[in-house]
Order: structure tokens, then C-alpha cells, then sequence
């Protein structure tokens, strides 16, 4: 596991989540652990996000949740053919909670097998703007909650040929993540 991805157990109070999930944020730049927090909290608020749910094999279903200009939240929906492909987050932060099924979240390792983690039902980690990673559906049908900070704007995606070079594309966060290479 990298050192930057901290997954932890069910949610627990902390000062973000106390402070009622969205409603009061302390309008200031969060660092992971307290993404991971807020995650953690939204994860016991499905009124808040269950709505959104539903399902494509052909395209990622996702919706926001919130977005200020410190921090943005997200719930998406996986099937196992939701592939991100390889990607960074610029300069924010992450944190992700799998509130249903389970996703594997890969991250790549120049000269060697990449990494593999599934990452379970009530289970979360967080990183930083360090962190490349790739996400897909490792259960029929699964649900996550995501939060930015900074909020997403623009993302890195990767391609990595057979030869192994590895190229950087700048896209917008409005776009949805795919691979752009094949699995390796
Ligand atoms: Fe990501």
C-alpha cells in the first residue's frame, strides 16, 4: 500500500464531520485527513446523496454533492467496466469512502507490478496531490463519496505504452475519467 493512501475503518467523529457535514464547512482549504473525515460523516448520510444512485456499464454515473471554492463532493456509481484509467488530481487532495460493493484502486509502479487494493464497503482512504492512481468497480454495483480540495479543476491522465513511457494529458474535471491505453 503507498504510503500517501491511508484507509481506515467506519467513520468517526471529528471536528468536520461535527460540523454537520455541507452545511458548515470552515471555508478554508481541508487537508486529507479532514477529506477523509467528511467522507466518513457523508457515508451516514444517504438522504444526502442516495438519490443520485443509478448505474451504466457505458458511462460512469456520477453527481455533486457540493462545490464552494474550497471544496467539492461528489457520489459516483461503479459497475466492474468503470475504468478511470491512470490519473492525477493537480494540485488537490482526496479522500474517497466506498459506502456499497467495493472498488480496487491500482496505482502504478515503474519496473514492477503495479499496485492492488480493493477497497471495501466502510472503508475510505485519502491522499495527496502526489497520489496517480486508477479506480474501478470491483463489485457488481458500487457507491462511493469523493471530496476535492482544492476543488477539481483540471486532472492528469496517464498513458502507459507497451514499452513503458508514461504520458501526461491535462483534462478538465468536467470530464469523465476513461483509460486511454489498455489495462496493463
Ligand atoms: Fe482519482
Amino acid at each position: 500500500m503507498p504510503a500517501e493512501a491511508i484507509r481506515c475503518t467506519s467513520g468517526h467523529a471529528a471536528p468536520v464531520a461535527a460540523a454537520d457535514c455541507l452545511g458548515k464547512l470552515p471555508g478554508r482549504v481541508l487537508d486529507k485527513h479532514e477529506l477523509r473525515d467528511l467522507v466518513d460523516a457523508l457515508a451516514e448520510r444517504p438522504d444526502l446523496w442516495r438519490q443520485h444512485v443509478r448505474f451504466s456499464d457505458d458511462e460512469r454515473h456520477y453527481a455533486s454533492l457540493h462545490r464552494d471554492e474550497h471544496v467539492d463532493v461528489w457520489v459516483l456509481c461503479w459497475t466492474p467496466r468503470n475504468d478511470t484509467g491512470w490519473h492525477d488530481h493537480d494540485t488537490s487532495s482526496g479522500a474517497v469512502r466506498v459506502v456499497s460493493g467495493a472498488l480496487e484502486e491500482c496505482n502504478p509502479r515503474i519496473g514492477g507490478a503495479h499496485v492492488q487494493t480493493v477497497v471495501p464497503e466502510n472503508t475510505s482512504f485519502c491522499f495527496g496531490p502526489d497520489h496517480i492512481h486508477r479506480l474501478v468497480g470491483a463489485a457488481d454495483t458500487s457507491v462511493s463519496i469523493h471530496a476535492y480540495s482544492p476543488p477539481l479543476w483540471r486532472l492528469g491522465q496517464y498513458t502507459i505504452t507497451e514499452g513503458g513511457l508514461m504520458r501526461r494529458v491535462s483534462v478538465s474535471y468536467a470530464d469523465e475519467l476513461r483509460p486511454r491505453d489498455t489495462p496493463t
